[in-house]
């Protein structure tokens, strides 16, 4: 079975999504700062909708696009109760392609760390810099290899989260650069607990990787942070927020 294909019903409880909610105004002053007023958003990997939806809310256009269908039924079923019209797509963001270009893409929440080959970070970046208007902004976030070590772990009970209890456990590989988290949860359906786990795995990538791949791809870093704050990551971010732009004059696919 797919990741996310279980977990997406009770993601939204999960907790997660209080760190989407808090980089909507972290994006709002990005923009600020490069003085970019977008229409067109792409949330690229968008999951249950979380970001799509509050941008759809403050006016922009948005499309959202997702490889999970199970995620992308929740964002579909929020988007309604919201009131806001957004087209979700199913796709694996290695082979995006839109119909017409958008202004900004965002990537949030470690989705990029779900790549786990420097090809598959290119190719992603290429297909980016494709849908992106000439100028565009691509504002993603990773975990760094520091976040993916030590991170992770965690326990959420039953009190705040209702019938559901979640346990992650994560593991690193320092070698392949690679996180490990069995996330385990226990939901009680007719008064019996139900149980299933996802293992999911994330690669790190270095800051000089990350900037060679968007390179390759077409794009252009233009500056990174320490996520949630303005100051230039040091070694000890354990999530870096990168801002891109398209390295070609005109890069949106005939
Ligand atoms: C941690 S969730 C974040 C969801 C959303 N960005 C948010 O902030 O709420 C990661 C998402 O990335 C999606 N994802 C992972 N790899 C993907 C890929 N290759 N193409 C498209 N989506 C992908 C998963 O399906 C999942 O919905």
């Amino acid at each position: 079975m797919d990741i996310y294909e279980r977990l997406a019903e009770v993601y939204d409880r999960g907790g997660w999504i209080e760190y989407s909610r808090r980089l909507l105004p972290y994006l709002q002053e990005i923009l600020r700062r490069f003085r970019f007023t977008p229409q067109k958003v792409l949330e690229l990997a968008c999951g249950t909708g979380t970001v799509a939806i509050a941008l759809a809310q403050e006016g922009y256009q948005v499309v959202g696009v997702d490889r999970s269908s199970a995620m992308l039924r929740e964002a579909e079923k929020k988007a309604r109760q919201a009131g806001v019209k957004i087209p979700f797509l199913r796709q694996d963001m290695r082979d995006l392609v839109l119909k017409h270009p958008v202004d900004l893409v965002t990537c949030f929440f470690d989705s990029i760390n779900y790549l786990l080959s420097y090809q598959d970070l290119v190719s992603t970046f290429e297909k980016v810099s494709r849908v992106l208007r000439p100028r565009g902004l691509f504002a993603f976030d990773m975990n760094t290899a520091l976040g993916l070590a030590s991170h992770w772990d965690y326990r959420k009970g039953e009190g705040d989260l209702g019938d559901v209890a979640i346990i992650g456990t994560n593991s690193y590989d320092p070698q392949e650069k690679l996180g490990t988290i069995r996330i385990t949860v226990f939901k009680k359906v007719n008064g019996l607990f139900e149980q299933f786990t996802e293992v999911h795995t994330e690669r790190a990538y270095a800051r000089n990787e990350v900037k060679t791949a968007l390179k390759e791809g077409g794009l252009k870093l233009l500056s990174c942070y320490d996520c949630l704050t303005f100051q230039r990551p040091g070694k000890n971010a354990g999530r870096i927020l990168y801002v891109a732009t398209t390295a070609r004059k005109s890069s949106h696919q005939a």
